[in-house]
């Protein structure tokens, strides 16, 4: 409930441009203000020592060392005509299972759970207009249930929580794609388990592109000038192994940050424009993202936003943050960067950008 709440507290300042916390101007009845009126938000102290370096996880000693892992791109299995649209059906298979991963170099590998023992999953990248048809495969040990953020999907398709496919299962998902170009996400939606599934590697990206956009001349090529920074923020044990959540109850920060699954990577770039798609997997960390040169990682270099989860803005808004916030507001108590920094959001958005800079990944 809380972090229901608290999410549609940061969606809809974000929305307004100025983060307040949301009043409810509605008639409720004594027993719910009551309920509400408990609501407490994470320790303000608990949050800022992990971001003061307070961790949890062993120390990782790779950062800005290892280049950032591109998801490879997941092919269709079979090209099949709806008889009914006329459209092309892209069939694909996804299959659901754990995987070794050496996150730490010295310590034990984690075992993950990923699409196609991966994580993030493959990209799955589809035309708008051409129908899809995805066969998730549950060789995983828990219940699974797949949600396509941001598609209309028809409810058998939703991945609604209670719709979980067993281990040793699987589900065909119909997806329509008719969609303007954006950035989708899949991930796993199961019943009492969602953080923990996600959390453990179940996520990717859903890419839909369009004509219409591809005459724009944006910088394109998937991994080349086109660039997924998928994040994600995890805990591990000390021995290397990832620290399960299942026991947790208020929210999941997360001290180690991934970008397509590998902590703290470095991209090194060409002196050119860029277009970077940005999503969220983490269960309740906010980023404040910037650019910055590795000779002054002070200085905020300005770069468009030029779409978010719902395709292309009207026109491209250039911003010093992602989300944009002024410096001097940050410093306040009632600044947008604390009430982002303190609220827990259960879902991630989509954003993408372009920059001229030469520039890491942070
Ligand atoms: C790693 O550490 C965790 C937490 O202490 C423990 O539960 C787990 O069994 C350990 N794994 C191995 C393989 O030793
Ligand atoms: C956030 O708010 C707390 C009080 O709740 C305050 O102590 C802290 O300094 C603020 N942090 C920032 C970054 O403004």
């Amino acid at each position: 409930m809380f972090s229901k709440l608290a999410t549609l507290a940061l969606a809809s300042s974000l929305c307004a441009g100025a983060i307040a916390q949301r009043t409810l101007e509605y008639d409720i009845p004594a027993e719910e203000a009551l309920a509400l009126s408990q609501l407490v938000n994470d320790e303000d102290d608990q949050v800022f020592s992990i971001q003061k370096g307070k961790e949890i996880s062993p120390d990782y000693p790779l950062i800005y060392r290892v280049a950032l892992p591109i998801p490879p791109i997941k092919q269709p299995k079979q090209i099949i005509t709806n008889p009914v649209t006329g459209k092309d059906i892209w069939y694909y298979e996804i299959e659901e299972k754990l995987f070794q991963h050496q996150v730490f170099p010295n310590l034990l590998p984690a075992t993950l759970v990923g699409y196609d023992g991966m994580t993030p999953g493959p990209s799955i990248i589809v035309p708008r207009g051409t129908e899809s048809v995805v066969r998730f495969v549950n060789n995983a040990q828990r219940e699974t249930s797949v949600h396509l953020h941001g598609s209309p999907s028809r409810a058998p398709f939703d991945g609604w929580a209670a719709d979980t496919t067993n281990p040793g299962e699987y589900k065909d998902y119909y997806y329509p794609n008719f969609q303007s170009a954006r950035l989708l996400w899949y991930h796993d939606h199961a019943l009492g388990i969602t953080a923990e599934n996600a959390y453990f590697g179940l996520a990717g990206a859903y890419i839909l592109t369009d004509p219409a956009e591809d005459v724009l001349g944006l910088p394109s090529g998937y991994g080349e000038f086109d660039i997924p920074i998928i994040l994600a923020a995890k805990y591990y044990n000390q021995n290397g192994t990832l620290q399960s959540q299942l026991q947790e109850d208020t929210s999941t920060w997360g001290d180690i940050i991934h970008v397509n699954g590998q902590p703290w990577p470095f991209l090194d770039v060409q002196p050119r424009k860029y277009r970077f798609r940005v999503l969220n997997t983490g269960i309740s960390r906010n980023y404040a993202l910037y650019f910055a040169r590795s000779t002054n990682t002070d200085g905020q270099l300005p770069f468009q936003v030029i779409a978010s989860d719902s395709g292309l803005l009207d026109e491209p808004v250039t911003v010093d943050t992602l989300p944009s916030v002024t410096k001097s507001s940050s410093t306040s108590h009632n600044s947008p960067a604390n009430k982002s920094s303190s609220a827990t959001s259960q879902t991630s958005a989509g954003s993408a950008w372009t920059t001229t800079s030469r520039t890491r990944t942070k």
